[in-house]
């Protein structure tokens, strides 16, 4: 070890680095986004995992010597790419060109004698760095990423600088999408927690799916993961020309059974031998059986489920939709950022609506616009070729996966148009009689009287919004009117550097949203401008009255 001038260790349970220092650096880095646009959703997910494999997490000092790090590290083989960056301690990922650099690492990496305690011996891929006292801090501090999302009022801020809403809503979308570290994050939190469980199912894969992978996540989403075992069950098709042979295997009651007796020993696994993973919760009796988890070094919520195809194909659905015209990403972002800052979605479980629910409420009013901005789920079916065929549990889930065999007709409305016929469709949307469904992209007749129907896009007789209460429809109607009345205002389309405009003010707390006001957690705001605050104020008067009648329908 002293050939390289400092120690690794693995990371073992129990042991981390505590000191925070909040460096915030500006990231953005789009040009592998943008090289990846041509690429199916299934050949940039392998990508980012084959990566992942190759990589490793490191702890180390903040006030670390970049370049003998990384000299250091190369003595194991060619490093195509590294990071730093800040939760509870700082951090680095670095990416070597080949997995045996990684066998190599891990050669030359410590278990550490821990005093009062005793060390799992489990050799991860999370290594803390021990820098010998020697080393001068004369040399420049490496950069650290940020991987935390911008604040309310640092968006407002931002947006009001602005010279337009289309401008500002493109502006929301790259403050708040994932950037490219965050994501190669993301997979190798994945891949650590897959060398858990490879040491029950050695083919098993853990995948990302949900707003990592869907092109909607923003920084600060959870990581919803899947433990993938169908690798199993492909190397056991395999026919020998001799004897057949079969493994014996325990049997469970049922399919869920089995997935709640495999997570639960994978959470059991993850909580006492996973370096840095806390707080281990097994939800098991959930519709979805689940595995959450705290992983504290990369600072992600993690849920872990198994036997969840269904989901990853709405991932690439979502992400299908997101690639096809830039306006669907700007819409998303935009409305899941006001839904937050009103409080209509949140992140704890109840009846609120999800941002799932509400991105599939955006993609079904772009199937609606005319002429449509979006396909139906059922024209991507139809372009699908042999090899996307795709059946889950008998619902044929069969996408086109070649983004180049969609053509869409030309539609050139604005962001702003959008924005505000997004608030005027849902304001006046006959919720109590009429479902939303992508697969035809049309209204259809509400099969039962829960408050919000909308079809799940593969399960058909499923209703992915059965969770909403009648209250918080109510309060979405009321909002979503709200917000189109205010966008007809000429005074806040009045540009203004130092009040919220625009997009900015319709994130302002609102007058008409009845149980909201006083329920909602206070928040830092600046207060508004007085034309916002008379302009709200007028609406409590003027549409008031309005409102609260429409609210019921
Ligand atoms: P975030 O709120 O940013 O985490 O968005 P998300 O899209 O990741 O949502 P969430 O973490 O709640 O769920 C993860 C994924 O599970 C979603 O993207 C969907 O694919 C799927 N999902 C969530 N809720 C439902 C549901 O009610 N029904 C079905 N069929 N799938 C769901
Ligand atoms: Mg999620």
């Amino acid at each position: 070890l002293d050939r390289f001038g400092f120690g690794l260790e693995t990371q073992t349970l129990g042991r981390f680095t505590s000191t925070t220092s909040a460096i915030k650096a500006q990231t953005e880095n789009k040009t592998a986004k943008a090289a990846k646009e041509s690429k199916t959703f299934q050949a940039i997910q392998e990508e980012r995992r084959e990566q992942a494999e190759r990589s490793v997490l490191i702890s180390c000092p903040s006030k670390i010597n970049e370049n003998t790090f990384l000299d250091d590290l190369s003595k194991h083989g060619t490093i195509n790419k590294h990071f730093f960056y800040n939760s509870y301690g700082a951090y680095a990922v670095v990416e070597f060109s080949s997995r045996e650099s990684i066998a190599s690492l891990k050669e030359s990496t410590n278990i550490p004698a821990v005093e009062h305690e005793a060390a799992v011996p489990f050799k991860s891929r999370l290594l803390s760095l021990k820098w010998p006292g020697s080393q001068s801090s004369n040399h420049p501090m490496p950069k650290f990423k940020v991987q935390s999302p911008l604040s309310i009022n640092e968006i407002s801020q931002l947006l009001s600088e602005k010279d337009s809403i289309d401008e500002q809503l493109q502006c929301l979308t790259e403050a708040l999408e994932l950037t490219e570290e965050n994501v190669r994050l993301r997979f190798l939190v994945c891949s650590l927690l897959q060398d858990i469980a490879g040491a029950y199912f050695p083919e098993c894969i853990i995948r990302p799916f949900g707003s990592t992978v869907n092109s909607f996540g923003k920084l600060g989403c959870d990581v919803d993961m899947i433990l993938d075992l169908d690798g199993i069950y492909a190397t056991s098709q395999k026919k020998g020309s001799g004897l057949s042979l079969e493994y014996q295997v325990k049997r469970g009651a049922s399919e869920r059974a089995v997935t709640q007796s495999i997570l639960s020993v994978i959470g059991k696994c993850v909580d006492q031998f996973g370096p840095g993973c806390v707080g281990v919760q097994n939800i098991l009796q959930a519709r979805c059986p689940l595995v959450r988890f705290a992983h504290q070094p990369s600072g992600f919520q993690c849920d872990l489920t198994a036997n969840n195809r269904v989901a990853m194909k709405s991932s690439e659905l979502l992400f299908l939709y997101g690639q096809l015209d830039p306006r669907v990403r700007h819409l998303v972002f935009s409305v899941r950022c006001w839904a937050r800052a009103h409080s209509i979605t949140s992140s704890i479980p109840g009846a609120w609506i999800t941002n799932f629910s509400l991105t599939v409420m955006v993609v079904f009013f772009l199937q609606q616009r005319n002429p449509p901005i979006l396909p139906t789920l059922d024209r991507l079916k139809e372009l699908a070729g042999p090899s996307d065929k795709c059946v889950i549990e008998g619902n044929d889930c069969t996408i086109v996966s070649d983004l180049s065999k969609i053509t869409l007709q030309q539609n050139t409305d604005t962001l702003e148009k959008l924005l505000q016929e997004f608030f005027e469709f849902y304001g006046n949307f006959p919720f109590n009689k009429t479902s939303i469904n992508i697969r035809k992209g049309k209204e259809q007749t509400k099969p039962e009287t829960t408050a919000l129907y909308i079809q799940n896009p593969f399960e058909t007789t499923l209703n992915i919004s059965k969770n909403v209460n009648a209250t918080q429809l109510e309060r979405f109607v009321a909002l979503c009117r709200e917000s189109a009345w205010l966008l007809q205002q000429k005074e806040i389309l009045n540009q203004c550097p130092d009040s919220p405009w625009g997009f900015a003010a319709l994130l302002l707390p609102s007058v008409t949203s009845g149980a909201g006001v006083k329920s909602r957690r206070k928040r830092k705001l600046e207060p508004a401008s007085s034309r916002i605050k008379n302009l709200l104020d007028s609406l409590k008067i003027k549409g008031g009255e309005t409102v609260a009648k429409k609210g019921n329908a």
